[in-house]
């Protein structure tokens, strides 16, 4: 893939259509978690600072093609304003006269964010005649949204085509850490995969044992393979149309020359409660009443020594029921050895997807992983060896 990047683009007195993904988590009118503004910062002021003008183009939440209120981007302007520091103003819509008249009245060293792409129709759809209105507002489209890269719509693909079109700084840092982690990485190289279900992480898991020398199963996911092993599993979440599947994957993991980790000992409890009375016991020793709910210590020590061993290391998916005490023991321990590893540069170290994001933060080591990404679906979809295509339109651009 060749893309180009802001260097290769002429800015100065150009308006630049950004594509940015400040799809934020919101309560009660208020961004709770800035992550995705803070971190589109740079392509903000790289452009403003070679004289080009920022129009930002995103969506938020789901509203279908109509024109929803709640989903308004004005929640974000704050956060947005705070984050870049230079005044920023708000199109009432993102096509047709409003959205010219903020283009028309923005001023040197100022930005405008256009409302939700995602209250037209074409947005989704991914329509020539929609692409070629918001296109219309200006001459150079940069694409900073890793995290929406996986849809075709007309603000991330369409449009793509019809102006000179480039990655943007997070755009461009997410894709070489991604590269870094799959695609020509450092071996041999570990993947964590963990969550509820096997059947939301096949297409993951089968493209991941062909690729990894290393690949560790944990959250519920791995009682499921526990169960298709013959081990009991008592009353934990398992998935047991899967159990042919799973079988199926240790089998193409032995044949690709894949070790297939799964959890040596469980956290048990009789329920998931916060500090419900929770025991170890060993894989093969689940009571019949019990649930697991995280790898044990036993596991820890093994999952360390896998990753000592390795140069890269990919997550997606916490190993047990974080969120509840004392269940999130195993993934935070886990995370600060990987933390470590980074740290000292041992460990070339990716993680993506709102919970995995969410785990590292409670364990207090995401500033030390070598890259977090802010794509949750994007992230999968990369990891499943799928060709995304926001970065697939920006290709064929290239030097
Ligand atoms: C995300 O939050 O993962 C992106 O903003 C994409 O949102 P979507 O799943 O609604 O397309």
């Amino acid at each position: 893939m060749a893309w180009k990047t802001l260097d290769d683009m002429e800015l100065a007195g150009r308006t630049v259509l950004v594509r940015v993904d400040i799809n934020v988590p919101v309560e009660d009118g208020r961004v709770t978690d800035a992550t995705r503004i803070e971190r589109i910062v740079p392509t903000v002021r790289d452009i403003l600072a070679r004289g080009g003008r920022p129009v930002l183009m995103a969506h938020f939440d789901r509203p279908k093609g109509r024109r929803v209120p709640s989903m308004s981007l004005a929640v974000t302007l704050p956060a947005l304003r705070a984050a870049l520091g230079v005044p920023v103003s708000l199109a009432e819509d993102c096509i047709g006269a409003p959205a010219k008249q903020a283009v028309a009245a923005m001023g040197p060293g100022e930005a405008v964010l256009l409302e939700n792409t995602r209250f037209h129709p074409g947005e989704e759809a991914n329509d020539p005649a929609f692409a070629a209105a918001l296109s219309a507002l200006g001459e150079v489209y940069v694409n900073d949204a890793f995290s929406a890269a996986h849809r075709a719509h007309a603000s991330t693909e369409a449009i793509a085509r019809l102006l000179p079109a480039c990655a943007g700084r997070l755009m461009a840092a997410e894709l070489a850490a991604l590269e870094a982690a799959l695609g020509a990485p450092a071996r041999p190289v570990a993947a964590v995969v963990g969550g509820a279900k096997v059947s939301t992480k096949l297409d993951l898991l089968g493209n991941l044992v062909a690729r990894v020398e290393h690949l560790v199963i944990g959250g519920a996911m791995a009682n499921t393979f526990l169960l298709a092993g013959g081990r009991e599993v008592g009353r934990s979440l398992v998935e047991r149309e899967m159990l042919g599947t799973a079988q199926e994957i240790r089998a193409r993991a032995a044949a690709a020359g894949c070790t297939l980790h799964l959890p040596v000992d469980l956290v048990v409890a009789a329920a998931l409660a916060p500090g419900a009375e929770a025991r170890t016991v060993a894989a093969d020793a689940c009571p019949a009443e019990a649930m697991i709910l995280d790898v044990g210590p036993a596991t820890v020590a093994a999952l360390a020594a896998v990753i000592d061993g390795c140069r890269t290391l990919i997550w997606n998916g916490p190993l047990g029921a974080f969120e509840t005490a004392p269940f999130d023991a195993g993934t935070t321990a886990v995370a600060r050895h990987v933390a470590a590893a980074s740290r000292g540069g041992r460990l070339m170290s990716v993680a993506g997807g709102g919970d995995t994001v969410a785990a590292l933060h409670h364990a207090g080591v995401a500033d030390d992983f070598g890259y977090v990404s802010t794509a949750g679906g994007a992230f999968l979809e990369w990891m499943e060896g799928k060709v995304l295509p926001g970065v697939a339109a920006l290709d064929g651009q290239g030097r």
